[in-house]
């Protein structure tokens, strides 16, 4: 029997109420497939940090660092500051497990209505650069809390950090229709965007077969809306790949069915598994949190662990569940719970 060793960061706010019932679905599948998962709790987050003063223990990073993969909900609480939760659990996982791909699908499932009037068929992967850019930790304030109060943020851009992002979204597009569009900002920001755009024309000239299109964010994010049937590789930036990511969360229905990798391509460390969403303070604890972008997360960490079919028979329980329109949660337009869309979807695999 396969067996899969995962760290679970439930975290704060939905995440462990959607981590739950991902969990419930992988297990499912696993009946079904004889693939065991040994799913190790970690209660890390902000209640963790409010009893130990700290959001991780010491040793966090060496416990993470033996499993197979790690799943996580989502961090962030309205009570502790994000410099805590984010700026020392988060943001520090994707850089110090390197995990500079972060992959985030855009898809428009059958049954649910996309706000725009003629979405058309929306099938697009979005590779966005997850360790370095617009998040580096770089920068200082000088003159605090004084009329001179200065702040610098620096972005970091590397050759080797966008060659490794834009060549890992090549090798996405050999498999699909074959069309890369690299977004950036290089009219404004002319060291580190140009740079990248460089590096996309040289990684481009080693596909032959791809075509490479270019586009300035701002356009790019008119483009989501206006013709977002036409994207099929997207590379950006990893405050471009943020903010674009929720954009084509909404254009495909809700935030509450978008998924994402935080992926270590060399295996050198786990990769990370976790929704688009945050913690969702205004709905958690309700009940009501649409559990699929965790499920379909959970997905993604089974297409990483090479457990294909397992991963293909998730996506496809979501597939029918949407289509279906029986149980359908409220960031959808309708009023079943969390549990009763896991419980759908366990139904749906068994
Ligand atoms: P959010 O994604 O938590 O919520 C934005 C909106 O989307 C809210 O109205 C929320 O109710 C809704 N929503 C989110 N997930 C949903 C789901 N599964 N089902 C139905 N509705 C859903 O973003 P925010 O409010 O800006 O952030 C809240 C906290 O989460 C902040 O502390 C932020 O830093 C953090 N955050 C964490 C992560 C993460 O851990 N990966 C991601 C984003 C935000
Ligand atoms: C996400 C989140 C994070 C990000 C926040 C919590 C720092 O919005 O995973 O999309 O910007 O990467
Ligand atoms: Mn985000």
């Amino acid at each position: 029997m396969a067996k899969h060793r995962i760290a679970v960061i439930g975290g704060d706010g939905i995440g462990p109420e959607v981590i739950a019932e991902a969990i419930r679905v992988c297990d499912a599948v696993g009946k079904k497939l004889s693939i065991q998962f040994d799913w190790n709790y970690l209660p890390w987050g902000s209640d963790f940090y409010k009893q130990t003063g700290a959001i991780l223990p010491k040793d966090g990073w060496d416990v993470l660092r033996q499993h197979d993969a790690i799943f996580f909900g989502a961090i962030g609480s309205p009570d502790v500051p994000d410099t805590v939760t984010v700026h020392h659990l988060l943001l520090p996982m994707r850089r110090k497990f390197d995990q500079y791909v972060n992959l985030r699908p855009a898809y428009l499932f059958d049954g649910v209505d996309s706000p725009l009037k003629n979405p058309g068929k929306i099938d697009f992967l979005v590779y966005r650069e997850n360790t370095e850019g617009e998040y580096a930790p770089v920068g200082g304030k000088l003159y605090e809390g004084m009329a001179a109060e200065t702040a610098l943020q620096t972005a970091v851009f590397t050759r080797r950090g966008c060659d490794r992002i834009i060549r890992a979204a090549f090798e996405a597009a050999m498999k699909r229709k074959k069309v890369v569009t690299s977004i950036t900002k290089s009219n404004a920001l002319v060291y580190g965007m140009t740079l990248w755009d460089e590096v996309a024309l040289a990684v481009a000239k080693d596909y032959p077969e791809v075509t490479l299109k270019s586009l300035l964010v701002d356009a790019a994010a008119m483009d989501f809306v206006r013709k977002p049937s036409t994207f099929d590789v997207v590379v950006a930036s990893n405050l471009f790949g943020d903010i674009l990511t929720d954009l084509s969360a909404m254009v495909t229905g809700s935030v509450g069915l978008a998924s994402s990798a935080n992926i270590n391509p060399e295996r050198t460390y786990p990769s990370m598994f976790e929704p688009v969403h945050g913690s969702a303070p205004d709905i958690a604890g309700k009940g009501i949190a649409n559990p699929m972008a965790a499920v379909l997360s959970a997905a993604l960490m089974l297409d990483h662990l090479q457990e294909t079919t397992g991963a293909e028979m998730i996506r496809s329980a979501v597939k029918l569940v949407l289509s279906d329109k029986k149980v359908v949660p409220p960031d959808l337009g309708g009023s079943a719970t969390t549990i009763d869309v896991g419980n759908a979807l366990v139904a749906a695999i068994g």
